[in-house]
């Protein structure tokens, strides 16, 4: 998982602050991916993929949704500001930024987290790299962190999302009907989790795999 420097991150406004450690400096590694926490020079990038309609459309069910690059600043400013929350920005192996992967209400009291993901150059959707870069999220989520839970929602329509979640150990813990109107047709939000067991017993199943293909 590469060299991680921990140290405490102060926050007022966070009871369980004082035991969150920072991720600031931090590389974590996946198979295809490699994921930095963001950065300033990051934030023009950010800005182009969240003006994107059809990165929108998956993300917020919403194809005509802006983001000022003022929205952008503001955004970066509260992450680095808030122990419980992070954006890293995945590059491949060769060093191209080609999304973003973030988690936010981090509990370590609770043991869970919520996640978000983003590929934001769509020549990289359906190659494996969503997928590679969840997995080195949640990897260090619940061995570094020991998480017990990690959640997220993703719109009924999204199905490369969600085959890229189940791929990942998450599982559909229930569904939220009706929460956008998307081309005149209402959308459910289908809310997912991993938990600890699950990604292991994932993990296992992907390893196995790859070793059999390789025999
Ligand atoms: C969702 C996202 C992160 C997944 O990352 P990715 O790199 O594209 O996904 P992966 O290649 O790792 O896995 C996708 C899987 O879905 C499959 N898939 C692709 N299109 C599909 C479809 N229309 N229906 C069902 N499965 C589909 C792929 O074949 C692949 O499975 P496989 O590896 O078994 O063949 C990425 O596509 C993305 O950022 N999309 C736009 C934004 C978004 O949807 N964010 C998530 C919001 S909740």
């Amino acid at each position: 998982m590469g060299a991680l420097r921990w140290w405490t991150r102060q926050s007022a406004r966070c009871d369980n602050a004082a035991e969150v450690p920072s991720l600031e400096g931090a590389v974590l590694r996946g198979v295809k991916t490699v994921l930095r926490p963001i950065e300033e020079t990051d934030l023009a990038l950010l800005w182009k993929w969240e003006n994107d309609s059809e990165l929108t459309y998956y993300l917020n069910a919403d194809r005509h949704r802006t983001m000022s690059m003022d929205e952008v600043n503001r955004r970066y400013r509260q992450i680095r500001g808030d122990p419980t929350m992070e954006l890293f920005i995945i590059e491949t192996q060769h060093g191209e930024r080609i999304g973003m992967l973030g988690y936010d209400n981090l509990s370590l009291e609770r043991r869970s987290c919520r996640v978000y993901i983003g590929i934001g150059e769509k020549g990289y959707w359906s190659h494996g790299y969503g997928s590679d870069a969840m997995r080195a999220l949640l990897s260090h989520h619940f061995t570094e962190l020991q998480l017990e839970r990690v959640y997220l929602s993703v719109y009924d329509f999204n199905d490369r999302a969600i085959a890229s979640y189940r791929k990942c150990g998450y599982r559909v813990d229930g569904v939220r009907r009706n929460v956008a109107l998307v081309d005149g047709q209402w959308c459910d939000s289908i809310e997912m989790s991993v938990n600890a067991t699950d990604f292991q017993r994932q993990n296992h199943r992907v390893a196995s795999a790859a070793t059999e293909s390789h025999d």
